[in-house]
């Protein structure tokens, strides 16, 4: 395994937060910030009505705008829907899928799943798609049966190539905005099978290539601990993203993990 042949990438998830004059407020607090940020990417994944205020206020900055899902069919009778076209087309990046929230209050399966990491890799997007096991699972000791089913059918059909362009984001269900976050060593466990994982299914150099970031309740206190271990490559971060000196704190910690 080599840390160094990946690239760290810590995604603000900002959930149903911020108003577009909010947003632009803690985008531009935050642009200064990270202005010399060279070894992380810095994404901020937003409320699908903040894109053209986040993408207009992070112009010539180095943070990437992201989504926090897309729909999987291009175009149609999908009411409430945003396909991954349309937001390819705005100059988006990332997009966040299958997130443990849309998963548990949305309908969610990993077949959906699959399906929009499909249609988001068609469009030209960066999927960071989400795994991550709920409590009564993991005190079930079934953890790794959980993530490498989910591994398994999210990424069903998407070859190595698209896979390449995909971020994984081990989020465990009972750390996320719960203020429990996982040890370090429970975040390293999980991020290593994942990469094992992966290495079954696209090989050595992919596997070893594939960014996996923690997430749940990771902060600027508990982040250089969790982002130092040899699996964990970045986070994808909720709570502490709406606050930019929190968010900076946790970048500024995966640059010298
Ligand atoms: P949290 O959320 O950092 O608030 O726990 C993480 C996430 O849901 O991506």
């Amino acid at each position: 395994m080599n840390k160094s042949v990946r690239k760290a990438v810590i995604a603000g998830n900002w959930k149903m937060n911020k108003t577009r004059p909010e947003a632009k407020a803690l985008l531009e607090e935050l642009a200064p910030m990270v202005k010399d940020i060279k070894t992380v990417e810095v994404v901020a994944c937003v409320p699908f009505t903040n894109l053209e205020t986040a993408l207009e206020a992070t112009k010539g900055t180095n943070i990437k705008i992201g989504a926090q899902n897309c729909h999987f069919e291009k175009s149609g009778a999908f009411t409430g829907e945003i396909s991954a076209d349309m937001l390819k087309e705005m100059g988006v990046e990332y997009v966040v899928l299958g997130h443990s929230e849309r998963r548990q209050y949305f309908g969610e399966t990993d077949e959906t799943v699959n399906k929009r990491t499909k249609a988001a890799l068609a469009a030209g997007l960066k999927p960071i798609v989400c795994v991550g096991e709920l409590l009564w699972e993991r005190e079930c000791n079934i953890t790794e049966e959980v993530i490498a089913r989910q591994i398994k059918l999210d990424f069903y059909d998407i070859p190595a190539e698209d896979f390449a362009k995909c971020i994984i984001a081990y989020e465990p269900v009972w750390a996320i905005g719960t203020g429990k976050t996982a040890t370090a060593d429970q975040a390293e466990e999980v991020c290593a099978f994942i990469r094992a994982q992966l290495e079954k299914k696209y090989g050595k150099a992919v596997a070893d290539a594939a960014t996996i970031q923690y997430g749940g309740s990771m902060n600027a206190k508990n982040a250089a601990e969790l982002v130092a271990k040899e699996n964990v490559d970045g986070g994808l971060i909720g709570g502490a993203s709406l606050k930019a000196p929190d968010f900076t704190e946790i970048v500024k910690a995966a640059e010298n993990g």
